[in-house]
């Protein structure tokens, strides 16, 4: 399959907000997305193209020697394809390297029933550091991992 991983536009919002609602729960709001493209300085956005269209996304946040996953999704029909994969490795390719804002760790809060993401999480070295009990609107816990990368200095 071709695909292609390039940072997220403007015009891709609508696309983004219409794979939002179909891959969560408790889906954000348009706005938000809005936000964290336009608004958040430390957001950063990437989309996945498969087939010429945009199939998956990932939102992480990159503060001082850490970064957060604040978002992964890939669409029903082209799950299980190792698209979600890609979109963590080339994550990672965009952090910072060497001087001070040089990332050394990933963390990430996932729903406690999401074996899915649990299971892509734990395949790409991410492990599970404590169970945060109700951190969810709807009550359910949120299971908080990290990945230390391994940085030759
Ligand atoms: C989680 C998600 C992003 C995975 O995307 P994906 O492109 O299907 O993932 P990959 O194909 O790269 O899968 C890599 C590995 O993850 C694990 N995995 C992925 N989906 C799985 C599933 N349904 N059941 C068990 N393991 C799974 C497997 O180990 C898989 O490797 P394998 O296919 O060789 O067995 C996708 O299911 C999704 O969008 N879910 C809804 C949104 C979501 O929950 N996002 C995460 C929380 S922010």
């Amino acid at each position: 399959m071709d695909y292609k991983v390039r940072l997220l536009k403007k015009a891709d919002l609508q696309k983004v907000y219409e794979i939002e609602k179909e891959c969560f729960l408790d889906p954000w709001k348009y706005s938000d997305l809005e936000y964290e493209f336009n608004g958040n300085p430390v957001n950063k956005f990437i989309v996945i193209e498969a087939d010429g269209k945009i199939v998956g996304f990932n939102n992480f946040m990159i503060t001082f020697n850490s970064a957060t996953i604040t978002q992964i999704a890939v669409t029903r029909e082209y799950r299980r394809k190792g698209l979600a994969t890609i979109l963590l490795n080339e994550m990672e390719k965009m952090f910072p390297k060497e001087g001070e804002d040089i990332v050394e760790n990933v963390t990430l809060e996932v729903r406690s029933s999401n074996l899915p993401a649990i299971k892509l999480y734990e395949k790409h070295g991410y492990e599970v550091v404590v169970k945060k009990p109700h951190y969810y609107a709807d009550g359910e816990d949120a299971i908080y991992m990290v990945k230390r990368l391994m940085l030759c200095h």
